[in-house]
């Protein structure tokens, strides 16, 4: 699929292997949630564009690169994608940080919106949402379109696990945008948990539960 791309790094998978075991608790959890988001930032983030500004060395006066423009938008979807938050502002810590609320229904499974608030302008912007679990991809979806109704046009979206059922979705409904994942799983429960996955991000990284 154009657009996907699986992150199949070896420090990634051993990361993912660590956050699937039920045994890891809450406080490693989050470590390993921002540990991967920063590896998985690292791959996303190597098309920012780059500017050649002045600086002056010790020895000499040089054109070096930087980044170019307004930067990035981290947008995490709460609560979950807020693990991933840090990982990617230690790479940009300029970056603006937008929130998208959205928990999904129990019975229905469908995304119903609580908060949105989004770094202005984000016309401009390199934008990337993250969330570790694109389940349904009800959620992913809801989010991009409200952040492209905003004006948002650069949209790569970060997710840890993915099923297949969600990701189809997204890239169906978004084609344009970047997806990047840690790790395909094999499919949805009857309840729409990833198998294997991982269980509840939220409930795991926040200790709710
Ligand atoms: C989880 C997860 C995603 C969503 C994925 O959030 O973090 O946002 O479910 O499911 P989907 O692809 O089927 O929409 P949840 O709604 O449990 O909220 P939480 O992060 O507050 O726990
Ligand atoms: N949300 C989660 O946190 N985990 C899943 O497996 C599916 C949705």
């Amino acid at each position: 699929m154009e657009n996907v791309i699986i992150l199949d790094h070896p420090l990634i998978q051993h990361k993912i292997s660590m956050l699937r075991d039920k045994n890891t608790g809450t406080n490693e959890f989050r470590s390993l949630t921002g540990e991967i988001a920063m590896l998985m930032g690292y791959e996303a983030l190597r098309d920012l564009p780059l500017e050649e500004v002045e600086i002056e060395t010790p020895i000499e006066k040089c054109m070096t690169p930087m980044l170019a423009g307004k930067k990035l938008a981290v947008v995490p979807i709460l609560r979950a994608g807020l693990g991933m938050v840090n990982g990617i502002l230690s790479l940009v810590p300029s970056a603006k940080v937008g929130h998208i609320g959205l928990y999904r229904d129990e019975v229905t499974h469908e995304p119903h919106e609580y908060f949105c608030k989004l770094p202005s302008p984000i016309e401009l912007r390199t934008i990337v949402v993250t969330d570790p679990m694109l389940a349904t991809g009800g959620s992913a979806v809801a989010a991009v379109d409200f952040i492209k109704q905003h004006g948002g046009r650069n949209i790569k979206f970060m997710c840890i696990i993915a099923a297949p059922e969600g990701l189809e979705k997204l890239h169906a409904a978004h084609p344009d945008i970047q997806i990047y994942v840690g790790h395909l799983d094999r499919c949805l429960n009857d309840a729409a948990y990833i198998c294997p996955g991982l269980g509840d991000a939220g409930d795991r990284i926040f200790g709710t539960k």
